[in-house]
Order: C-alpha cells, then sequence, then structure tokens
C-alpha cells in the first residue's frame, strides 16, 4: 500500500513538473502557451503557398501540430524550433504519432539564434514584441522567393503580399518591400 501511494505522489510530483514546465517556459518569452486552431493553420499554409518537398520552420513549435500538417497535408519538409523542453518532446511525440517523423524536424533552442537560411516558409504565431528583432533576422537570412506568415500580428514595417482578416494571417515575401497593412488595402481597393 506504502509503495503505492509513493508511486502515485511520485506521478502528480512528475506531472506537476510537466505542466509547470509547459506553461513557464511560454511565459518567460512573454508569450501565452496557447496552439493555433488546425483550421486556421491550414488556411495559413495555403494563403502562404506552401507546396511539396517545400521546408517550413516553425518558430516556436508548441505541440508541432504546424509541422504535423504541413508535413501530412502538404507533404513539405518540417522543422520546428522551440526553447521549452515538454514542447520539443511534444512536438517530436506528435509528428512520431501521426508517422510523419521522416518530414519533421525539432530542434531544442532560441529560433533568434538559428539559421533560417534554407526555409522556403516561415510560420510564426508570437506577438508584436518579437517583431524588431524578427524583421532584421528574417529579411537578412531568408531566400527570395521565401514567405513568411504570420498568425495574429504583423510587421508594421513591411506590406503584406496576402492577408485573411477573418482569421488575421498575414503572409510576406520576400525580400520585403517598404509599407504596411494599410498601404496593401489601399491598393487592394
Ligand atoms: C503561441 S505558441 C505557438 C505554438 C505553435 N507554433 C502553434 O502555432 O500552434 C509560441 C511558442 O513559441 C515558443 N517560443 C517563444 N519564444 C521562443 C524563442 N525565442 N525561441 C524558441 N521558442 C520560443 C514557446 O515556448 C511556445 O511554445
Amino acid at each position: 500500500m506504502d509503495s503505492l501511494k509513493l508511486i502515485l505522489v511520485a506521478l502528480a510530483a512528475l506531472w506537476m513538473v510537466y505542466v509547470l514546465v509547459d506553461y513557464l517556459v511560454p511565459f518567460f518569452y512573454g508569450l501565452p502557451a496557447k496552439p493555433t486552431r488546425h483550421a486556421r493553420i491550414r488556411k495559413a499554409l495555403k494563403l502562404a503557398g506552401l507546396r511539396a518537398d517545400e521546408t517550413l520552420i516553425d518558430l516556436g513549435c508548441g505541440d508541432g501540430r504546424v509541422l504535423v500538417i504541413a508535413a501530412k497535408e502538404f507533404r513539405a519538409q518540417a522543422i520546428g524550433i522551440d526553447a521549452g523542453p515538454v514542447q520539443v518532446a511534444r512536438a517530436w511525440a506528435n509528428s512520431q504519432f501521426n508517422g510523419v517523423s521522416a518530414q519533421v524536424q525539432v530542434r531544442w533552442g532560441n529560433f533568434l539564434k538559428a539559421d533560417l537560411s534554407n526555409a522556403d516558409v516561415v510560420f510564426a504565431y508570437l506577438t508584436s514584441d518579437y517583431v524588431p528583432k524578427l524583421e532584421t533576422k528574417l529579411a537578412s537570412q531568408l531566400k527570395p522567393g521565401a514567405r513568411v506568415v504570420t498568425i495574429s500580428f504583423d510587421f508594421s514595417n513591411w506590406e503584406p503580399d496576402a492577408f485573411d482578416e477573418d482569421e488575421l494571417i498575414f503572409v510576406y515575401k520576400m525580400p520585403p518591400h517598404a509599407g504596411d497593412l494599410g498601404t496593401f488595402l489601399l491598393k487592394r481597393e
């Protein structure tokens, strides 16, 4: 009986550590640990024109759902980078469970230090606090023709090439052109 209690206490402690790490890492980076809805991901990848065999990089891949959809439904190669060890483990398990591990790589680290030069599509569900750092990095590292697709935040100095107002999805083709959402909407009228 005592050993059963011990096992239960150990399991509860492990679960608490898991939940704490799961929520604390995104919190320290100033983000909610909130995944993108599946339908919104599909719409975003379609809007970005992700094609088979292209490489997608998800900046902060969370539970890996973007990677799985990119690999399974768009037949792309998908790389996820996350600072949270729990997120990395979940993303890896998710790709195994969905049978797409050959197309998916998950890396533990800070995406601001990662080399993004091989990306055809960069996916980001972050906040506008990241814009100053990401603007310089993406503009200098991404190849011409690469697309950046953002959820819920936009680049205030770049004019989007596509915009979905229902789902707040923005797509930017590299190299970026000066402008903003306002200049894009003016041209669309
Ligand atoms: C809002 S979640 C988005 C998860 C996933 N991309 C999605 O759309 O479902 C943001 C993720 O970014 C990660 N993150 C935040 N800043 C990071 C950084 N500088 N480097 C790596 N990961 C980061 C967090 O741990 C969190 O998992």
